[in-house]
């Protein structure tokens, strides 16, 4: 199936000269969902990881069905005030604006193998974020899937030396 056929391209959103790749178009066909999730298990079970974690909101809809497709648990990394216990934070900077990450505390524990996911790698502002909350956490990058690799923002410098799988690869 052509999954990338799959995703809409919405010219200048959220602002001019933003090309957004809008995948509620995939996630919305079943076929094309199970497949992404399919795939992205299939690609992923080399990492040996022993929870998968994922960034707020479009991290959650295809980490939680990664997970729970591998057979492990799901840690959320929330946006600033959502999660109600002690929390570990990071700032970072996104293709356009700014935002932060939080884990609660003890989410995720030390010497844990963490497979991050995410849907799409821009500049990678936020898997840097949501790498060094892992790391402040005491867990390892077991690897780092996501569903679209925009080319040309430079996001896979930011994860040198890490295990990295991108089911797509599309112009920015
Ligand atoms: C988008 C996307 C990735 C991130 C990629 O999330 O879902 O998480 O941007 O960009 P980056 O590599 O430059 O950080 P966004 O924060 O816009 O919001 P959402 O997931 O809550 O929709
Ligand atoms: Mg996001």
């Amino acid at each position: 199936m052509d999954l990338a056929g799959k995703i809409r391209l919405i010219k200048d959103f959220p602002k001019p000269g933003i090309n957004f790749r809008d995948i509620t178009t995939l996630l919305q066909d079943a076929a094309a969902f199970r497949q992404t999730v399919d795939k992205l298990s299939e690609l992923c079970r080399q990492f040996e990881a022993d929870v998968v974690a994922c960034p707020e909101a479009r991290g959650f809809v295809l980490g939680a069905p990664l997970a729970y497709a591998m057979g492990k648990g799901v840690v959320l990394l929330r946006k600033p005030g959502k999660l109600p216990g002690q929390t570990l934070c990071h700032s970072y900077d996104l293709e356009y604006g700014t935002d932060a990450l939080e884990v609660h505390a003890g989410a995720i524990l030390p010497g844990q193998k963490v497979l991050l996911v995410d849907d799409v790698l821009a500049t990678g502002g936020t898997v840097a974020a949501a790498v060094e909350l892992v790391k402040k956490c005491g867990g390892e990058i077991a690897g780092v899937a996501f569903l679209i690799e925009l080319l040309g923002l430079a996001g896979r410098e930011k994860l040198k030396g890490l295990p990295l799988i991108t089911l797509l690869q599309l112009e920015a």
